[in-house]
């Protein structure tokens, strides 16, 4: 099945901070691979806009050298690429001073979609904001692309959404959140909202718990300054994985559309009730001893601060205070350096309420699982007869579907996050980005767990790497009576 690619319209897209690592590994490959799709039309242009002295033949030396390193050989058209190419500019700006302004201004096009891209320090996106409006640069139908984080709690989302309402109109404002752009996420809402199959069943009666697992093996080294002035809470909870709770826990939305959908996300989340220390575990990574195969640094090691407190793992139990999730908790849990790369949702189904086959391990069914990475797919277990003339005995098999068996290698030329989001910038369709109140709604739920357990001095327990993470995780669901599934790969 190969997907369908409808052009979008001509555009004018500045990066700021278009040399950047961002701009480098995910949007300017992410244009270039829309671009050889044939969705980004030879009237589009890219202009990087950053403080290097670089004209535009120095920028595409950096384009280039992106797409060497961060797009699949597969994909390296040399003769795509340089038509690639053609459509990147330049101009050398300030956000905070006066320099480039007006090159950049005398750069626009008139009658093409504007929009900017702010992949610069979060300090900047006010700046930004205020000179593309001081410039006139902005018209009233430019969009402005944010990226994250937004605000460190309630107060800083605040006041950013303030600066940026000031100059912009929420619905030229595309906050980011990559997470909603990844194609399963996407596919939540598609079977939950386009099957009758799921929809009476996804409700507390039916539903024991709900696991959201984003595991991750890579540590924070190199990223250490930001990390640990924001930990697991901040980085992964506020925003991603709250993304994914809201999707499952949505009521549907009366249609596609990007304030139907977002209204009623921010009803989940004003639901989410607070969550005290007895539902909260939090844990750092332990150094990697040479006798295990290579050293590598403790967390402490790699933020360079011996007396850090922040999380690199956390686990929580969410209560969502609904009538149709009263007493169905939502266990969530994130981290660096654990045993696998892979981030999964599981509805945990109840067990069938007699069992007329005795004593068996249905626990193990009545489970569906949807995989967000790696291998993007969907798996109900369910409990059937174990073959063989051995009695009724029963045993769990997965009713598979890895999207890759169904729907096959052109099927699954995913487009990566970013791809998608940024097209939808310019299609001006914002159903994937977060809504202001949404994000302060988040904070808001954030604020109070991060103050408790800085008021408590709460420290975070360590774990070993390649781990599940700290012991005290098994705990949080073992007292309910149920148990984490396995960090898979
Ligand atoms: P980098 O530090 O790699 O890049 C920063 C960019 O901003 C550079 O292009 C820099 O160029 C430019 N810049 C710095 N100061 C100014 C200024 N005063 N005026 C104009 N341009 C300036 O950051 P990242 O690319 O890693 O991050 C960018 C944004 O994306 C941040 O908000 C970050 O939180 C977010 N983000 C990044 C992720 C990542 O994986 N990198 C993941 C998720 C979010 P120059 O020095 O030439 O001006
Ligand atoms: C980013 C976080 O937003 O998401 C990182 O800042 C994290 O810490 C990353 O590693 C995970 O994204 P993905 O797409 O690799 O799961």
């Amino acid at each position: 099945m190969v997907a369908r690619v409808i052009p979008v319209d001509p555009f004018d897209l500045v990066v700021f901070g278009g040399t950047g690592d961002l701009a480098k590994r995910k949007i300017l490959p992410g244009l270039y691979i829309r671009f050889l799709a044939g969705q980004m039309p030879e009237e589009a242009r890219i202009i990087g806009a950053a403080r290097s002295d670089l004209d535009d033949a120095g920028y595409r030396a950096i384009v280039a050298a992106a797409i060497d390193e961060f797009v699949p050989q597969a994909k390296r058209d040399a003769a795509v690429i340089e038509r690639f190419l053609a459509r990147i500019h330049y101009v050398a700006i300030d956000a905070v001073g006066e320099g480039g302004w007006k090159a950049l201004a005398a750069h626009m096009r008139p009658g093409v979609v504007r929009a900017f891209y702010f992949s610069v320090a979060p300090s900047l996106f006010g700046d930004l904001a205020e000179r593309l409006h001081a410039h006139k640069i902005a018209d009233a139908d430019s969009r402005i692309v944010v990226e994250k984080p937004f605000g460190r709690d309630l107060a800083s989302a605040r006041a950013l959404n303030a600066v940026l309402a000031a100059h912009f109109d929420e619905k030229q404002i595309y906050r980011i959140d990559h997470y909603l752009g990844k194609e399963t996420v996407q596919n939540l809402m598609a079977v939950r909202f386009a099957n009758i199959l799921f929809e009476p069943l996804w409700n507390a009666q039916y539903v024991d718990h709900v696991q959201i697992t984003v595991a991750e093996t890579v540590g924070v080294g190199g990223r250490g300054s930001y990390y640990d002035k924001s930990g697991a809470m901040r980085d992964m909870v506020q925003n991603h994985m709250m993304q994914l709770l809201c999707l499952i826990a949505m009521e549907p939305p009366y249609q596609f559309d990007p304030d139907a959908v977002r209204d009623e996300k921010l009803k989940v989340i004003r639901a989410l009730e607070p969550v005290g220390p007895e539902d909260i575990v939090r844990g750092q990574y332990r150094a990697r001893p040479a006798d295990d195969g290579k050293a590598e640094p403790s967390y402490l090691e790699d933020v360079d601060n011996a007396s850090s407190r922040t999380e690199s793992y956390i686990a929580l139990k969410v209560r969502v205070a609904n009538w149709r999730w009263q007493g169905t908790p939502f266990y969530l849990r994130t981290g660096k350096k654990l045993r696998a790369r892979t981030s999964e949702i599981a509805i945990v189904f109840k067990e069938a309420p007699h069992s007329i086959f005795g004593e068996n391990e249905s626990w193990k069914a009545n489970v569906l699982a949807i995989r967000l990475q790696p291998n993007e797919g969907m798996n109900l277990s369910v409990m059937i007869k174990e073959p063989g003339p051995g009695g009724m005995r029963l045993t769990d098999v997965p009713l598979d579907m890895s999207f890759a068996d169904a729907l096959g290698e052109e099927g699954m030329d995913i487009p990566d996050a970013y791809e998608r989001l940024i097209m939808d910038v310019i299609r001006g369709n914002q159903t994937l980005f977060m809504r202001g109140d949404e994000v302060e709604a988040a904070w808001a739920w954030t604020d109070p767990i991060i103050e408790g357990w800085d008021a408590r001095g709460d420290r975070p327990k360590g774990y070993d790497p390649g781990s599940s993470g700290p012991e005290d995780a098994l705990m949080l669901l073992h007292r309910d009576g149920r148990r984490w599934r396995e960090i898979r790969g």
